[in-house]
């Protein structure tokens, strides 16, 4: 496809990498009540995939959030487009997203779920980026770290194309 330049992640290894994410989950959370909040878009292909690896009972939701960038400003930086419908009092929550870059957003969500009186608010990326980090956040799973390249597939888009791709490509934003 046009713009792809080359595979960085390939479909077999993301798979074996969310095997052990979702034992590690399943060894932690065990006799725990979790639910798990996929974030929208991105985060959609992951979560179909690691909930599949765990083996606790798990509650499951989404969100779809967008923040304004700032490091400086709080949780009410926040912008949520999708809200989950779960109650999350009392509850332990694993944030479940595609990327971590800056790790704005993230850290946002994360203050505002404890907001809502959650038990325990933690994150779990697939792809992270720590040279691109611009707060201190902790990532308690995170899957593969990768360079400061722009890449698409397993959820991830450009201009909301390439989501569908089954492996993780660097692609070429000039050639596009
Ligand atoms: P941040 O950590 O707040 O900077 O934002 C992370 C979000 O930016 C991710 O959830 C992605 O939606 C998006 N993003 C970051 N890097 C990439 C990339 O290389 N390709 C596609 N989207 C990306
Ligand atoms: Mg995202």
């Amino acid at each position: 496809m046009k713009g792809l330049t080359k595979i960085l992640v390939s479909k077999a290894e993301l798979q074996y990498r969310v095997k052990e994410l979702g034992a590690e989950i399943s060894r932690d959370y065990q006799g725990q009540e979790l639910v798990l909040i996929g974030i929208l878009k991105g985060g959609a292909v992951f979560m179909a995939d690691l909930m599949r690896e765990i083996t606790l009972p798990i509650g499951v939701d989404y969100m779809s959030v967008s923040s304004y960038g700032n490091s400086s400003t709080s949780s009410g930086a926040i912008v949520i487009k999708k809200d989950i419908d779960t109650d999350i009092r009392g509850k332990h929550i694993l944030i479940v997203e595609d990327m971590i870059d800056t790790g704005l957003t993230l850290q946002h969500l994360q203050e505002h779920l404890l907001t809502r009186d959650a038990l325990s608010v933690k994150i779990c990326t697939i792809l992270s980026k720590p040279s691109r980090r611009l707060v201190d956040i902790k990532i308690d799973y995170e899957g593969i770290e990768i360079p400061d390249e722009f890449v698409v597939g397993y959820g991830l888009d450009y201009a909301e194309q390439f989501r569908h791709l089954p492996d993780v490509w660097i692609v070429d934003t000039v050639e596009l």
